[in-house]
């Protein structure tokens, strides 16, 4: 070989090297530093701490519920519950409420998006509370969206709710679970469920969803920000919008909204049938609310109505009992 080829190929060699030094390095450099910005951007993810209503998450750096909703409000939103034909005379009140959503604040409750989204969830969770606790139907001045909160358990019920093929959650002896709290609860399960969620004994205790509304809307809250089923939304997350529906779903009409939380709570016996009453009554208990909260019941959001949605979890026509069941 003549040197100046072997120079040739030496200086390729090198430069060639070199190259692959280069682009190595720049790869190792750019993956480096993309972890080192997740990282970054993980402990730069800001939690805050606003005393014993939001401690220890992010949620908690946006305004908390007690910030946008105060006594005067409560009372102006459930102004009937306390007159002397209401059925829970001085059980509902402020204090129990906002003791309740203190657990479920840094879960994000209330607390997620900006102050519109805050609001809009208030006033949708309530809209369920007020239009399963409403005794005006019918009746009384005001129509049924101005008596939410005018019961704390189903009066007459004509069973006691219990289902011995539950075995997960056995019916106690002597207990009755017939319907009881903010968002009625019903059948052994579904107290059994929810004490669970709420670490009291609700199985062997329903009765304390009538003795007392902060464990009444506590029961409530957690039904709003559990899903009933794994890979399903919660109604929390079907309402804020962090649910992203699957194709299934948008095959179904399932999209982020009011109508999906319906979905989620009552399915068929208030979903995919139309602008039937019931469900009817849900939405203007959610719209009354948004209108005596200032945000108007122009901002009810997208997909306010679940009147065409196949429900998520569909009985079978054997368990139709089974259904989580509305109305006191
Ligand atoms: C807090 O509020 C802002 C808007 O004010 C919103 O963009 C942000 O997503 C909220 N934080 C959380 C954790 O939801
Ligand atoms: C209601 O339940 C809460 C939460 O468990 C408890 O702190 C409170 O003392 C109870 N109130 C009454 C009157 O028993
Ligand atoms: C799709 O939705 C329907 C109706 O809600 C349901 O019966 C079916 O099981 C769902 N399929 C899947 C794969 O989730």
């Amino acid at each position: 070989m003549k040197r100046k080829t072997r120079n040739k190929i030496i200086v390729w060699t090198l430069a060639l090297a070199a190259a692959a030094i280069l682009v190595g390095g720049t790869i190792a450099l750019v993956l480096t530093a993309g972890t080192w910005k997740a990282q970054i951007k993980k402990s730069q993810e800001k939690i805050c701490n606003k005393g014993w209503e939001c401690s220890g998450s992010k949620y908690c750096c946006n305004d908390t519920i007690t910030d946008f909703f105060k006594v005067y409000q409560f009372e102006n939103l459930f102004a009937k519950r306390n007159t002397p034909v209401a059925h829970a005379v001085g059980f509902w009140d402020y204090r129990a409420f906002i003791t309740a959503a203190a657990l479920f604040e840094p879960q994000g409750f209330c607390t997620t998006g900006g102050k519109q989204m805050q609001m809009m969830e208030l006033c949708a969770f309530l809209g369920h509370v007020g239009a399963k606790t409403s005794c005006g139907y019918g009746v009384a001045t005001g129509g049924p969206t101005a008596w939410g909160l005018c019961y704390n358990h189903e009066m007459s019920p004509d069973q006691t709710y219990c289902d011995k093929t539950y075995t997960q959650w056995p019916c106690v002896e002597g207990a009755e679970y017939y319907g009881r709290g903010a968002i009625p609860v019903y059948w052994n399960y579904n107290y059994g469920a929810a004490g669970d969620g709420i670490k009291v004994d609700l199985l062997h205790h329903p009765e304390y969803l009538e003795q007392n509304a902060t464990l009444a809307f506590m029961a409530a809250m957690w039904r709003w920000m559990t899903p009933i089923k794994k890979n399903q939304p919660s109604a929390h997350e079907a309402f804020v919008g962090t649910w992203k529906p699957t194709k299934n779903d948008t095959l179904s009409k399932r999209l982020p909204g009011f109508g999906a939380t319906m979905n989620i709570l009552y399915g068929e016996s208030i979903c995919g049938k139309g602008f039937i009453d019931a469900m009817n009554t849900i939405i203007s208990h959610y719209q009354y609310y948004l209108d005596l909260m200032g945000v108007g019941r122009e901002h009810s959001g997208d997909n306010r109505d679940c009147a065409e949605q196949l429900p998520f979890n569909p009985s079978s026509p054997t368990d139709d009992q089974k259904q989580q069941q509305s109305g006191s």
